[in-house]
């Protein structure tokens, strides 16, 4: 049975209105941090959101005998790595927890240290998340992969050495592994077929300012200078366009309006171009951006995911939600994970009338074509919601059923909201202030937020 914190009560009907900030995106400040392990000196990480991959990836460098402060700034954190020294596995192992970071210390570790153990990893059940590359590209440098009962145990016989790579797909953790690792191995680096995340160029910001030698092409190619030794750096993280862009999928289908502080265009133009294909409008500032239904019938649309410049995987689920509401047939067809669209049975649940096909619809053929996964969708719409019970099945998916528990009528149970502390800082209290009707059962209205916060 899943403790009282963990259920939030939704009484659904209710436009959201407001402004809420984002703070720094959660899948660049982890990798930030663990950056700071390559540095010889103490490292400045700004805007910090308070969110469970912070902690975890907090509490593992501490393992590893980095001390983290908090710095001057609310949301800063001062990381020294002046005596990094091995961790014992089975704390790693406690600590990793559900995170997929670890991985991303082999690097570090390896320079650092001459070995890196990696626990079993975690992360969203979206697919298989395989990480075949991560292995192949670290064996290219020259370590050496042993696969026990408990993880896998590296070791780095010699310097790591660069090496030309070319991925089989732009993953976005394999490209980061490559740059952990390739900046202080001998030589040079090519990688091609990279993945170009906002993301990925604001850790190779962050790398650069450690004293590292990077280059970016236009053609998915990065190639790096090992270098023999870097200071560390003080740096501002970006802001998390894929918490900005839930905001905004929940101020569309709420028939809302919400102010998104620290939002920016220049990471957010393709979901810009997507929320205005539905009928969604927009205004940008140098603040942030607005985002509201403007009234009157949402369109329906064709949606294919895609790596960066495309249409982002994370921006997908919620988005869906508003789908349900647009007018005509939405095809959506996800090319990055093979198992993103299962969140989908709990709308249908609700009301909403969405099929899933294993076929490639609505756009080019990809990896997961005349292959069993069901990983296109048809949404037919507007359908209204009704309130349901739901149980979280990842982040994503889970801030995609609290946008549909508040599009719909009545009161929804949703189960499992700690999930949702992993990526979403004070998601309950953004959504109190926005003027949504929520409650903790079986905790008073005041001490709502603080028994939200203790399940983070
Ligand atoms: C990062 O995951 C993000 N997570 C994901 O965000 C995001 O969806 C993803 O990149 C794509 O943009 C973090 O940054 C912590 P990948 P990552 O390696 O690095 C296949 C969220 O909700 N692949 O780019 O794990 C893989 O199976 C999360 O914020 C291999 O086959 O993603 C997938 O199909 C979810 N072998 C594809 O590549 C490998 O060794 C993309 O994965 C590695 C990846």
């Amino acid at each position: 049975m899943t403790d009282i914190a963990d259920v939030l009560l939704v009484h659904g009907g209710t436009p959201l209105e407001g402004e809420i900030r984002v703070r720094g995106a959660k899948n660049l400040v982890p990798k930030a941090m663990v950056a700071a392990l390559l540095g010889s000196e103490p490292s400045r990480l700004r805007n910090v959101p308070d969110i469970r991959d912070v902690r975890v990836v907090r509490g593992l460098l501490q393992l590893h005998g980095v001390t983290v402060n908090t710095g001057e700034e609310p949301g800063e954190l001062v990381l020294d790595p002046t005596r990094v020294e091995s961790a014992n596995v089975a704390d790693i192992d406690a600590h990793a927890g559900s995170s997929r970071i670890p991985i991303l210390f082999c690097g570090p570790l390896l320079h650092r240290l001459g070995h890196a153990f990696i626990p079993g990893l975690g992360g969203c059940d979206i697919g298989g998340r395989p990480i075949d590359f991560h292995f192949d590209v670290l064996r290219r440098f020259g370590a050496t992969i042993e696969k026990r009962a408990d993880g896998q145990y590296l070791e780095a016989p010699q310097r790591l050495r660069g090496c030309k790579i070319r991925l089989p797909y732009p993953s976005v953790g394999s490209t980061e592994q490559v740059l952990l690792t390739a900046v202080l191995a001998e030589g040079v680096t090519e990688l091609s077929n990279a993945a170009v995340e906002p993301e990925i160029e604001d850790l190779i910001c962050v790398l650069q300012k450690m004293g590292a030698i990077i280059s970016m092409d236009t053609d998915r190619t990065i190639r790096i200078t090992g270098v023999d030794k870097l200071g560390g750096y003080t740096h501002r993280a970006i802001p998390d366009r894929l918490e900005a862009a839930s905001w905004a999928s929940a101020a569309l289908a709420t028939e809302g309006n919400i102010y998104v502080r620290g939002a920016q265009q220049r990471s957010m133009m393709t979901f810009l171009n997507t929320f205005r294909r539905v009928g969604g409008a927009f205004a940008i500032d140098d603040e942030g951006i607005r985002f509201w239904h403007p009234g009157g019938p949402l369109n329906a649309i064709a949606l294919e995911t895609d790596v960066h410049p495309g249409f982002q995987t994370d921006w997908q689920q919620p988005l869906v939600v508003a789908l349900t509401q647009a007018s005509g047939l939405s095809i959506v067809h996800e090319t990055v994970y093979e198992s993103r669209l299962g969140f989908t049975s709990a709308l249908g649940q609700m009301g909403a009338h969405i099929q899933l096909y294993r076929e490639c619809l609505g756009g080019s053929a990809c990896r997961f074509g005349q292959r069993n996964f069901l990983h296109s969708a048809v949404v037919s719409g507007p359908t209204k919601l009704q309130g349901a019970d739901l149980v979280i099945p990842d982040l994503r998916g889970g801030f995609s059923y609290l946008i549909a528990a508040l599009a719909a009528q009545g009161t929804s149970r949703v189960h499992g909201i700690d999930l949702i502390n992993r990526g979403y800082e004070n998601f309950l209290a953004k959504l109190e202030g926005l003027g949504a009707h929520i409650e903790l059962p079986g905790v008073p209205a005041q001490h709502a937020k603080t028994a939200a916060a203790a399940v983070a």
